[in-house]
């Protein structure tokens, strides 16, 4: 019996969705509000989804102190109050989309999760705007 365990995190970070090689008149027109020059904040919202077999000697899937220090490591300090564009590499030379950050994310956590489980990671950019990854 597989049970899915999942983990909420959160964390604030600023990004510009634009690319270099579009006009600015472009770039406006494509990405509207998300564009704006000055950058711009948004909290997101993480929630991290483990599925896997019950432990039999823990009765846990995984232990959730486990996860929550591994969202921190691998999330919350690389992101949180960062501006995406400017000071996280992943993001140099890709658009700081949710759709490319849930991504990012998943990667970051992947390796570092038991090959066993199933991971799934959903990122909401709004309270009505988010997506979701499991590979
Ligand atoms: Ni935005």
């Amino acid at each position: 019996m597989k049970v899915t365990v999942s983990r909420k995190a959160h964390f604030n970070a600023a990004h510009r969705l634009y690319r270099k090689d579009w006009s600015d008149e472009k770039n406006q027109t494509i990405f509207g509000k998300c564009s704006n020059p000055h950058f711009h904040g948004h909290n997101y919202e993480l929630v991290v989804h483990v599925t896997g077999i019950i432990n039999p000697d823990t009765g846990y899937v995984i232990d959730m102190k486990i996860l929550k220090d591994l969202i921190k490591e691998e999330v919350e300090d690389k992101m949180d109050h960062k501006n995406l564009n400017e000071e996280v590499p992943e993001f140099y030379d890709k658009i700081p989309t949710a759709e490319n950050m849930v991504i990012v994310i998943y990667e970051a956590l992947k390796p570092h999760m038991n090959p066993e489980h199933e991971l799934a990671v959903t990122l909401y950019e709004t309270p009505r705007n988010f997506v979701s990854y499991s590979g």
